[in-house]
């Protein structure tokens, strides 16, 4: 298929094209993004993007630019910031956030009662553009000032978008992202930059960004002892297996006592009994399951917090 009957395939039904599934499949391989057949017609059309800028004819010549060519690792990056969308907002949802605040950490916080560091350590695992994981600082700011008072908050936030985390870093937002930030946050915690809104330092302190495949196995060692991660509204990208392998991670990397958040529509059902599913008002979580606890450490979750 040329770079030309990209835009005239687009309107036509019929069988994939073999170049876009072979692609598809390359993908899937390296970012544990599976783009089913209903998806395939946007695939070909973010591989059309990348073609033109390529000026590159065909999709056999694109694949190759992906698999041989001397910046293949460029080329798939440049790929996954096309095919990853990063839809997300400040406070996405809030009582999510509430329930945080009231239940998950008072809990942690007992779980680390007795140790010298008094450290608290959170993961937004597919951050999209920063509004997640600055809201997660501004939430904490607020406890610091109450319960957490004396005690330091770490925020590793990562995404596969090299784009979207420059975005992050940049740290300026207009109203579509802003939307649902009341007059006390947006007061306290943003400096008007013309039309758009700039996260002040004392949010962005705590946050560190980086790129990191939730797919790649290498990569996830580097995230450890964790008391809470949120990864809302990635697992969606991702097939069964995908899931299970990213959740295993999770898994490993969050301490006894540690809790998962999920996006509001996304549950573990079927994906993993390593946790179990607990009910906080007007939001859930997961929590490690006693039994996978007894298999892997000899003690139960309630033992281990
Ligand atoms: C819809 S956004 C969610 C943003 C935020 N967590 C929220 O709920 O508002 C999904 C994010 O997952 C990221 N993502 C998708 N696949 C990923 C992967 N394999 N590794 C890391 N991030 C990934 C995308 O780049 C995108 O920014």
């Amino acid at each position: 298929m040329t770079a030309a009957s990209v835009q005239f395939a687009l309107a036509l039904p019929g069988p994939p094209d073999p170049e876009l599934v072979r692609i598809r499949d390359l993908i899937y391989q390296v970012a544990g993004i599976f783009h089913p057949d209903n998806k395939l017609r946007l695939l070909l059309e973010r591989c059309g993007r990348r073609m033109k800028e390529l000026k590159t004819q065909t999709l056999r010549e694109y694949f190759e630019c992906l698999t041989i060519r001397p910046n293949r690792q460029a080329e798939m990056i440049a790929l996954l910031n096309e095919i990853t969308i990063g839809e997300t907002c400040f406070f996405r949802n809030q009582p999510q956030l509430d329930a945080l605040r009231q239940i998950v950490i008072p809990k942690v916080m007992e779980a680390k009662a007795n140790l010298p560091l008094r450290c608290l350590r959170i993961w937004s695992a597919g951050c999209s553009t920063g509004e997640e994981p600055y809201t997660l600082s501004m939430v904490m700011l607020e406890e610091a000032q109450g319960r957490l008072k004396g005690w330091t908050v770490e925020i590793a936030a990562t995404d596969l978008n090299e784009r979207s985390l420059a975005h992050a870093e940049n740290a300026v937002y207009g109203n579509y992202s802003t939307r649902n930030l009341t007059p006390l946050y947006r007061q306290k915690y943003f400096t008007t930059v013309g039309e758009q809104l700039q996260v002040q330092s004392a949010v962005r302190r705590s946050v560190s960004f980086s790129r990191l495949n939730l797919s790649d196995d290498a990569g996830m060692a580097s995230m450890a002892s964790l008391d809470i991660i949120f990864c809302c509204n990635v697992l969606i990208y991702f097939d069964l297996a995908s899931k299970k392998r990213v959740i295993q991670h999770f898994y490993n990397k969050l301490l006894p006592h540690g809790h998962l958040f999920l996006g509001h529509s996304e549950s573990l059902y079927g994906v993993s009994d390593d946790f179990r599913l607990v009910h906080l008002p007007g939001a859930t979580a997961y929590v490690k399951s006693d039994r996978a606890m007894t298999r892997t450490t000899g003690m139960t979750g309630r033992q281990g917090a």
